[in-house]
């Protein structure tokens, strides 16, 4: 239900309150930026999403907190669902900040932690494994959130 619930706010949230963005800001074709995005992962994302971006076991299910799991960050999973600008958002800030009104999160803001570019990096790394039918539809979605 948790997920469903985030689902459905987040790109109502996220509509509201981002500007129109140019599609595609991840750097995912420069080797020097998902070199280090690789990096940055391993030490900052792997203990949740997963060496592999596997994702945390039985990811879909509520754990006893409430809270979700951490998603798979690759084609099993649903990151490749939202246009970069919420990628970016969603790490930046943390998802209950996103999401707002009251959600509970374990997925913290890395704000403080990584720069900008590194969080840039992070996610070019990630959309860098995916399949190429995955990485078209990705940029089909992050190109129809532009004018938005
Ligand atoms: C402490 C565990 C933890 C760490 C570390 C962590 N995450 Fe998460 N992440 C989560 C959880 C749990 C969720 C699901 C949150 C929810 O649905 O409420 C999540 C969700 C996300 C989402 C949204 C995915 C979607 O499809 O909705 C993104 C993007 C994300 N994380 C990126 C990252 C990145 C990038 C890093 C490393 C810089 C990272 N996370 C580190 C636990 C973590």
């Amino acid at each position: 239900m948790l997920r469903s619930t985030l689902a459905l706010t987040l790109p109502l949230a996220l509509a509201a309150a981002l500007p129109a963005q140019a599609a595609g800001i991840l750097p995912w074709t420069d080797a020097g930026a998902v070199a280090e995005g690789e990096m940055l992962y391993q030490d900052f994302c792997a203990s949740c999403h997963g060496a592999d971006l596997e994702g945390e076991p039985d990811w879909r299910t509520p754990k006893p907190s409430g809270r979700m799991p951490a998603p798979p960050h690759d084609e099993t999973g649903h990151t490749w669902h939202h246009p970069d600008r919420q990628l970016f958002e969603l790490t930046k800030q943390g998802v209950a900040a996103v999401v707002g009104r009251g959600y509970e999160s374990d997925m913290m803001g890395f704000g403080d932690v990584l720069s900008d570019d590194e969080i840039l990096a992070v996610l070019a790394y990630i959309k860098s494994t995916w399949p190429p039918r995955v990485i078209e539809t990705h940029d089909r979605i992050n190109a129809a959130q532009e004018g938005n």
